[in-house]
């Protein structure tokens, strides 16, 4: 359904985006990481491309390869991520944070190998910094911010809590238990919540809800500068 929507419609805009998840080194061997797949982030770069935007892609560790024609940052844990999105969020018109960043990592990350020991074994961790609500406190006039929340219950409170807390304009809210979504789907099923209104979006593909996001975002920004 791509080359359906070629289009002028962000011409001239920077869109930054998040995709994949972070990796939190344990040891020289052990990671902790998650299941996004980096799908609806790299879907969304795409669209943004056809769209005409000038997209930057910054992105955990995943199985695809970058869209042709992105400015491409890979990186590994929440730390690195944080950094370049600082480093990138300035000129950018639009941002979305799609990545599934680890919230927490290890407070010791230990040099050599953990060896084997008793029977339990203890990690203390520490909060990686919240990039969203990094961007929302920083937001730059005529920015538009979204975020995504993907919950296993309580799909739309939870979403319209960090509507407010992270002060986003939009979070793309999807319930991971759903078929026809979550991590590794080609497919995904949201809803929409911006400070007025909330937009069901039926099960389409990831690409057709990168278009839909990206357009949501677009009317925002109109709304804005009226
Ligand atoms: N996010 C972020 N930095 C973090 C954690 C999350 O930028 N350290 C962003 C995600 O990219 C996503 C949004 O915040 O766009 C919501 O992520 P989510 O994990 O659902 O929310 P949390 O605030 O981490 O809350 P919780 O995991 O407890 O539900
Ligand atoms: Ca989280």
């Amino acid at each position: 359904d791509r080359f359906f929507h070629r289009s002028d419609l962000l011409k001239g805009k920077r869109v930054l985006i998040t995709a994949g998840p972070t990796q939190e080194a344990l040891d020289p061997v052990r990671y902790l990481t998650n299941h996004s797949s980096g799908k609806m982030g790299y879907s969304l770069a795409q669209a943004a491309l056809d769209m005409g935007a000038e997209v930057t892609l910054i992105s955990g560790p995943v199985q695809l390869t970058a869209p042709k024609g992105v400015r491409f940052y890979p990186v590994t844990t929440a730390k690195e991520m944080f950094d370049a999105v600082c480093a990138h969020c300035d000129t950018a018109d639009f941002i979305i944070k799609a990545a599934a960043v680890g919230d927490y990592r290890p407070l010791y990350v230990s040099e050599q190998k953990i060896k084997k020991g008793g029977e339990r074994l203890h990690v203390e961790f520490v909060k990686n910094p919240d990039i969203l609500a990094y961007l929302g406190e920083h937001k730059r006039p005529h920015q538009i911010i979204c975020g995504f929340a993907m919950e296993t219950q309580n799909l739309l409170e939870n979403a319209q809590a960090k509507l407010e807390n992270k002060h986003c304009d939009m979070i793309v809210a999807n319930d991971l238990h759903t078929e026809g979504a979550g991590f590794q789907s080609d497919t995904n099923i949201a809803t929409i919540l911006d400070r007025s209104s909330r937009t069901p979006c039926p099960k389409m593909s990831k690409y057709a809800l990168g278009v839909t996001i990206l357009k949501h975002m677009l009317a925002l920004r109109t709304q804005g500068e009226q």
